[in-house]
């Protein structure tokens, strides 16, 4: 499959750009600035190299830097901000630091049309915008001067070299953010630099993604006992079903009931994967979580005890049905925050990446890793995993023992439970579950006065939290009418006796994150 590569000089959109191209149908993926020119000459069918934004400038010593000889391998090259700056940079050109910084909507000028037909020939990363356009800008530093044998093509009353190109090499920047949708006709320009300069074939399509997993499943692991962790979320059901439908019997699915799962999820679960074919396991492990749990407070260190005893109970299913592979739902946001990037900061050890104990009996494979969300969501609808499945919320996999701040307790896991389970069916009444990315309650380790029936009452909040996403790396806290928030927050505290006041999370992330831990 065609694929192009992004390197990452830690730019926030870094990843936003990839989605941008596999939206476009090419295959993508990010990796580090400082990847080598023969690893990048190893990467079979790679069609085209986009350098990313990031917060450093060129001059800085410890700013992140490419390796100037992949500007002389053919492959065409598109640098986006710092990597517009890099690429001058890098080739001769100068930068310097503006006279103020460029930030928000510009308007971006186009070189006559006429001149840049003559001088850029067909494949112009500009072809078929207009000569005035809006485009999103986030920079301080700017390119001075170009290197020989480089073009201007546009400018803007602060970046008088906003986009250049080097047609013989087919080397292009731009100064500001065609992957923002706040660039008008950003996509049309990564379409250019896809389709039409990196002539990348529009093969990443549902259909093509399942083909190549399943395949790379017969080639791992075929022939071999496998169990599965499934939790119920859209992740691991559909890598249950891509695995089940290669090696059948082989393969155990394991439901681990940790007393930290959604409510009824149970039920839930049995009663939707005992019409397929696939063999389930139901685990009742409450008291060994809870135990394991006591007395910790630490966010992370609750992940850890949650990720070891996941894979311990793992382990004794594995050791009964003799199997020695470990498959997860991992996908590729969960590897990006738990830290697989070179520029990436661990924010969180997702406890199916990072939480992870270092002595694992069982490998692990994850079939999913690479692809995002709404990707994961197609192919579960290709595959005819039912709706309940496919548009539910995701679920963390410490459950809710990453949503009851301090020590977790069976008495809160009810309280968060019940007050989450309010918060999913107040929003499916509303017609609203399926256009928010989560709602979920997150029960506090304090507690307030109130006034119930007449009496002063001592007792926990619950913290409220519904957003809005589109990929889980960044998200805008729901604006919902007060009527809903007040028939949650009504019901909150009417049916959970131990509630007295509901408060609403209106932080976004960054720089909150979804969850509270
Ligand atoms: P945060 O809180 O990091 O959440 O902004 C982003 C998305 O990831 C989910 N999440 C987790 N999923 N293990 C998981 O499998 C975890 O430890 C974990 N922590 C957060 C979270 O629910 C949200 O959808």
């Amino acid at each position: 499959m065609d694929k192009l590569v992004i390197l990452d000089f830690g730019g926030q959109y870094s990843h936003l750009i990839s989605r941008r191209i596999r939206d476009i149908g090419v295959y993508s993926e990010v990796l580090p600035s400082d990847v080598s020119k023969d690893e990048l000459i190893k990467i079979k069918d790679l069609k085209g190299i986009i350098l990313s934004g990031g917060a450093a400038s060129v001059y800085d010593d410890d700013a992140p830097k490419c390796n100037k000889s992949i500007f002389g391998i053919g492959i065409p090259i598109l640098g986006i901000c710092y990597g517009h700056q890099l690429i001058a940079y890098l080739n001769g050109g100068e930068v310097a630091l503006g006279e103020s910084g460029e930030y928000g909507i510009t308007e971006l000028r186009l070189l006559d049309r006429g001149r840049r037909a003559g001088l850029l020939g067909k494949n112009m990363l500009l072809n078929s915008l207009n000569t005035s356009e809006k485009v999103w800008m986030n920079h301080c530093d700017i390119v001075r001067k170009l290197p020989e044998g480089y073009s201007i093509t546009a400018s803007t009353d602060h970046s008088p070299i906003a986009a250049f190109e080097n047609g013989d090499k087919q080397i292009y920047g731009v100064q500001f953010h065609p992957e923002v949708t706040h660039t008008e006709h950003g996509n049309r320009i990564l379409e250019n630099f896809a389709l039409d300069i990196c002539n990348a074939k529009r093969d990443w399509k549902t259909s093509n993604i399942i083909a190549n997993i399943t395949a790379e499943i017969k080639q791992k692991i075929a022939s071999r006992k496998v169990i599965l962790g499934l939790s119920g979320g859209v992740d691991s059901s559909t890598s249950a079903l891509l695995v089940s439908r290669v090696i059948g019997e082989n393969l155990t699915a394991v439901y681990v009931d940790t007393g930290l799962m959604r409510y009824r999820e149970t039920e839930f679960i049995q009663q939707i994967f005992s019409k397929s074919s696939l063999k389930l396991r139901v685990i009742k492990a409450h008291e060994r979580f809870f135990n394991a749990l006591r007395g910790v407070t630490d966010p992370e260190e609750k992940r850890k005890i949650i990720g070891k005893t996941f894979i311990d109970v793992f382990d004794e299913v594995a050791e009964g049905e003799a199997a020695d592979v470990l498959v997860q739902g991992t996908i590729y946001s969960d590897r990006i925050e738990s830290g697989i990037t070179k520029h990436s900061s661990r924010i969180k050890s997702h406890h199916n990446v990072g939480g992870l104990p270092d002595n694992m009996k069982l490998e692990i494979y994850e079939p999913l890793r690479d692809l995002y969300k709404d990707e994961v969501r197609r192919l579960a609808m290709e595959l005819g995993l039912p709706d309940e499945i496919i548009t539910r919320h995701v679920f963390p996999g410490p459950g809710l023992g990453i949503r009851i701040l301090g020590e977790v307790t069976p008495e809160k896991a009810d309280i968060v439970r019940r007050a989450s389970f309010i918060v999913e069916d107040e929003l499916r009444k509303a017609g609203l579950y399926e256009r928010v990315w989560m709602g979920f309650a997150v029960l506090l380790p304090i507690k307030s006065v109130g006034i119930q029936g007449d009496a002063r009452s001592y007792k926990y909040p619950v913290v409220v939290r519904i957003i809005e996403s589109k990929d889980a790396m960044t998200t805008n806290f729901a604006k919902l009418p007060y009527e809903i928030l007040e028939a949650i927050s009504t019901r909150i505290t009417n049916e959970i006796h131990e509630v007295n006041r509901v408060v609403y999370d209106i932080s976004n992330k960054p720089p909150a994150t979804m969850e509270w831990e």
